[in-house]
């Protein structure tokens, strides 16, 4: 069955302990936290601080998205925000065999995420050291954008790849009913979706939507 993730990018920042109770009342599987730097997305979030404050209301996993210049230095402070699953960008990790292991030694999930225009082939030599690939179906930095049909074709290669073992596909970025289709029968197993389950503030229907 296929997963879904909540980005709370699209919740309102004002009521946010509000917003996550209901997504999680609403039948989300995890929460996705989009961390951006304004360096390495030309857009700015939120930090461990705010992850922190709402550790207490939610039992949802976090499934943190780091889309920073320099994960390495910041992954200590998400582990102790109460992160479950932290996600790097290939492109922003020079180390990333390093990085992952790190991540890993901090007892949580590790994942890599891969921008439209990055290979799959990043990937061969650290399948053992990553619980999920997050694919990236919009150029990062914001919400609200259209899905790029080419990365279907990167999905299904993943799925390939990961045959055999424990490693679950994510997709993020402009996912609806439609292209969530699209996306698990390409092989995703989690869904990421910010605008498709915001908008109009039925959050369970717009979940049983897209499952
Ligand atoms: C984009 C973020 C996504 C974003 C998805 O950089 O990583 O998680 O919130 O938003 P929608 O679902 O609106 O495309
Ligand atoms: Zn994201």
């Amino acid at each position: 069955m296929v997963l879904i993730a909540p980005s709370i990018l699209s919740a309102d920042f004002g009521r946010l302990r509000e917003e996550v109770e209901a997504i999680e009342k609403a039948g989300a599987d995890m929460l996705h936290c989009d961390i951006m730097d304004g360096h390495y997305v030309p857009n700015l979030t939120f930090g461990p601080g705010v992850l922190q404050s709402i550790r207490p209301y939610t039992k949802l996993d976090f499934d943190v998205h780091l889309m920073v210049k320099k994960p390495d230095k910041m992954l200590e402070w998400f582990a102790k925000a109460g992160a479950d699953i932290l996600t790097v960008h290939a492109e922003a990790c020079p180390h990333l065999d390093r990085t992952l292991a790190e991540i890993r030694a901090l007892g949580l999930k590790a994942g890599v995420s891969l921008n439209p225009a990055t290979s799959e082939e990043v990937l061969a030599y650290v399948l053992d050291k990553i619980n999920q690939v997050l694919v990236m179906t919009v150029n990062p930095g914001f919400g609200g954008q259209s899905f790029i049909p080419a990365q279907l074709a990167k999905i299904s290669r993943i799925k390939e790849m990961v045959k055999g073992r424990d490693i679950k596909i994510e997709v993020d970025g402009g996912i609806n009913p439609l292209t969530a289709a699209e996306c698990t029968a390409a092989g995703a197993d989690i869904l990421v979706a910010g605008t498709a389950v915001f908008a109009g503030g039925d959050y369970k229907k717009n979940i049983d939507a897209l499952r």
